[in-house]
């Protein structure tokens, strides 16, 4: 049955002062903090990761920002999708006891120079090519707001299953006192993976975009039937291009850990396989395991 809409406001917190002091109270008592960032626009998958951090600590603080290092200038930050009534409503629903909602200028205040970047290995192939600019501003803004709230888990979506590599690699490799866990991606009916960007699409491409998981779930039986990774790969490109996706940014099959591509011979277990494509004007990725 669904549940109610909770009738209780969700205390909402716009500087880094405020966030600190509520947290600093929490910590006080002895209280687990999960984090879970976002960039809003929220759909059942950021609530599952609300669900997880539930289970996970005491208290739970989510993030909305849309951040915009983290979009070049052709891209959709303006279009972003952008509700924070609504997504206060669905996050305090979801269990979450605060909502961290800077601002532009607080996160980047004036003669803001510092970057953080995760300079090889994960952050190099697949959406490190096809958005070069993208994994700077996503390590330097989660390495903000790891340090902003302090929590002991920051839970982030297997949908964006580089940025989680990424973002971990970025806490190892800055000594960052948190656990990063990854969470399950959340699909729709026909396995389409949820994403906020799934708004931009058109009915007709909402219902060509089923070819997506279809070709994702054929690629999964294929390279376990001891199919070759670059027919697969070519098979996968093939059914999405025949389904009516424009252009394909990749299709790879890498290893699920350090990314590599892999060589000839049936796959390693552990490896991915990893496609983003555009329908009309919309990019869609995913990942599936093998
Ligand atoms: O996955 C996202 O929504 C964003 O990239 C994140 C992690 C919130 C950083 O802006």
């Amino acid at each position: 049955m669904p549940r109610a809409m909770s009738i209780r406001p969700l205390p909402v917190v716009r500087t880094v002062a405020e966030l600190r002091a509520i947290v600093a109270g929490w910590r006080a008592a002895g209280e687990r903090v999960a984090l879970v960032p976002t960039m809003g626009a929220l759909h059942a998958g950021h609530l599952s990761l609300v669900d997880l951090a539930g289970r996970l600590a005491d208290r739970t603080v989510a993030s909305i920002f849309v951040n915009p290092a983290q979009f070049a200038p052709h891209e959709d930050f303006d279009a972003y999708p952008r509700g924070e009534d609504r997504d206060a409503a669905l996050l305090a629903d979801a269990g979450c006891d605060l909502l961290f909602a800077p601002s532009a200028r607080e996160m980047y205040p004036a003669g803001f120079a510092t970057a953080v970047s995760v300079a090889t290995g994960v952050s190099e192939p697949l959406e490190g090519v096809s958005r070069p600019h993208f994994f700077g501003g996503v390590a330097t803004v989660v390495a903000k707001l790891l340090i902003q709230a302090g929590p002991d888990v920051a839970i982030f979506g297997e949908k964006d299953y580089q940025q989680l590599l990424v973002i971990r690699r970025m806490a190892r490799d800055l000594d960052l006192p948190v656990e990063i866990i990854g969470a399950p991606t959340t699909r729709e009916a026909d396995g389409l993976a949820m994403s906020s960007r799934n708004a931009y699409l058109t009915p007709e491409e909402r219902a060509a975009a089923r070819a997506l998981p279809a070709a994702m779930r054929y690629a999964v039986a294929a390279l376990r039937d001891g199919g070759e990774a670059v027919d697969v790969e070519g098979a996968v490109m093939a059914s999405l291009t025949g389904a009516g996706f424009g252009r394909i940014d990749y299709v790879e099959i890498r290893d699920g850990e350090t990314l590599e591509r892999l060589g000839p011979g049936p796959v390693s277990p552990g490896a991915r396989v990893f496609v983003a494509a555009w329908m009309g004007k919309t990019r869609l990725i995913d990942n599936w395991a093998v």
